[in-house]
């Protein structure tokens, strides 16, 4: 993450008290983020999110502050968010005007009213608040009175950023944000973990809290992720529900099989964190569908290259930059071909995936993807196989270690940005450990790609890119180079798709 203010964001939080809260830290951790200017990664969710809440426009990959839409908005109470929203209000414009406001704002940022039901699996719920805002999707919560059995609202605030609402009853929540307008200012309504309680309300159209009236009033789509013991699943009573609640339309994500907490084995697990974030991500990718019409080729993961049988060379790319940026182009209405070496990731959604393990193999899905408007070589390709026959195990014996002839790989990037039927836009990543920016300006040359990004293998405090969440890369394109700050994968994915979508508009 860029280098950014500590103190300037202090300010726009409303003091230091605000940020602690937030970030559900002590006092001194403040003073050491003022001491290092720096805040942690894991900041950027909730800090954007409540900037924003404050009517601060906000560079999600760097927290710099770009603009303010509400005057002297840093005066604002964290513990009233929405006071930004009504002086808005107060000068005249409309709770509708509000998000009008917001999407006209330029960020686009999606909205999404995530609720708690009480379910043994409402921490989980925590997890995905967090998750959809490293998506840049503004997540406000509400959750049940049974929900805050097991959660508090405060976590759920601390995480969003955002008041978590509760009671349809209060009047300080109506007075800041009516029920109605919380039900009609969002893009989705996602419920995790949705209980057999809740299920059964919502089917029989139930408005006895705050939850169930939201479910009631709403006009966007709405996501439900159960969790429940398998008996209570398996219930011809919450069978039912479910079914009607399917043909309402509401969109099911799970559950999963698999052991449950009270020790049963079954169906009833609430799906994984990754899972509930994709489904949400690609149900809102419907509303922005920039490259729709254009054909992408990503190829992610490392290769391996088989010694024998059994013995392979293979590297430590995880796939995660190039699986993340295979998501980014989907979520904008791109047709992707995923080409990718084992990884241990799931597949994201909304792509044709190719599974491959060598170089020469990869090399073959992306000839055959052919032809395509955009490739981007983002695999960690072997630059070398073993000769020969490599089938059969090879045995130890007295004469010493096999000697291993290498040959070289086929060069992937240089081949499609040679190809006849060369797609318009071939961009390279570049995995360089020293001399980045000069390195990656010959690779460019030699491989006649358009773009290339370079990312140090290493970077400053020791740590490896690979399997990292996070990364930071220099963009050459044309005659510029962009340094790109360290961000989380998905970010500079996010930012690789704007570019790209830049180029195509
Ligand atoms: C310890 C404990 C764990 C529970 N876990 C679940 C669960 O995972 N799923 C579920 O449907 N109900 C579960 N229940 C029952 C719900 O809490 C109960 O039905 C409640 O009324 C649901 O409230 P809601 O409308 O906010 O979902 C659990 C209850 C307890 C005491």
């Amino acid at each position: 993450m860029k280098k950014h203010d500590v103190q300037t964001i202090i300010t726009a939080l409303g003091g230091r008290a605000q940020l602690q809260a937030l970030l559900s830290v002590g006092a001194s951790a403040v003073s050491n983020y003022l001491a290092r200017d720096e805040l942690p990664q894991r900041a950027v969710g909730p800090v954007c999110a409540a900037l924003r809440a404050r009517g601060f426009t906000v560079d999600p990959t760097c927290l710099e502050i770009i603009g303010q839409r509400v005057p002297a908005a840093a005066s604002v109470p964290l513990d009233n968010p929405h006071m930004a929203g009504n002086r808005q209000i107060a000068n005249g414009a409309t709770g509708s005007a509000l998000l009008d406001t917001h999407r006209s704002s330029g960020t686009g940022q999606a909205r999404v009213l995530l609720i708690v039901g009480g379910g043994i699996a409402a921490y989980k719920a925590l997890g995905v608040a967090r998750r959809l805002q490293d998506h840049d999707i503004a997540v406000t919560g509400v959750m049940t009175r049974s929900a805050s059995e097991f959660v508090t609202p405060l976590s759920l605030a601390a995480l969003t950023g955002q008041k978590a609402y509760t009671d349809l009853f209060s009047l300080t929540d109506e007075a800041e944000m009516g029920h109605i307008q919380l039900a009609r200012q969002t893009d989705l309504v996602l419920v995790v973990p949705a209980t057999a309680n809740l299920m059964a309300r919502t089917a029989n159209g139930l408005a006895d809290d705050l939850a169930t009236t939201i479910l009631l009033a709403t006009t966007a789509p709405v996501m439900m992720a159960p969790a429940m013991n398998q008996a209570m699943w398996g219930h011809p009573a919450t069978q039912e529900n479910h079914a009607v609640l399917v043909a309402r339309g509401i969109d099911m994500i799970g559950p999963d099989d698999g052991g449950m907490a009270c020790g049963e084995e079954g169906t009833g697990r609430l799906s994984p964190t990754d899972g509930i974030v994709d489904a949400v991500v690609a149900k809102l990718a419907g509303r922005h569908k920039a490259l729709a019409g254009h054909h992408a080729i990503v190829t992610s993961g490392p290769t391996i290259e088989p010694i024998d049988s059994v013995r392979f060379i293979a590297n430590r790319s995880s796939g995660k930059q190039g699986h993340a940026i295979a998501a980014a182009l989907a979520a904008r209405g791109a047709k992707v071909t995923l080409v990718s070496g084992p990884v241990s990731l799931p597949h994201p959604p909304h792509v044709t995936h190719v599974a491959v393990e060598s170089a020469r193999e990869m090399m073959d899905a992306c000839m055959a993807a052919l032809p395509a408007d955009i490739a981007i070589c983002a695999a960690a390709v072997a630059d070398w196989h073993v000769a020969g026959d490599t089938s059969g195990k090879l045995k130890k014996d007295h004469a010493g270690p096999p000697r291993i002839e290498l040959v070289e790989n086929p060069d992937i990037l240089a081949s499609l940005s040679a190809h006849k039927k060369r797609p318009q836009l071939v961009i390279g990543f570049a995995a360089e450990s020293e001399n980045l920016q000069a390195n990656a300006a010959a690779k460019r040359a030699r491989k006649g790609c358009d773009w290339i990004l370079a990312n140090a293998v290493t970077r400053a405090d020791g740590s490896s890119v690979f399997d990292s969440d996070s990364n930071g890369a220099l963009l050459l394109a044309g005659n510029s180079c962009e340094d790109w700050p360290q961000m989380p994968k998905i970010a500079l994915a996010e930012r690789l798709a704007d570019r790209i979508e830049a180029h195509f508009g």
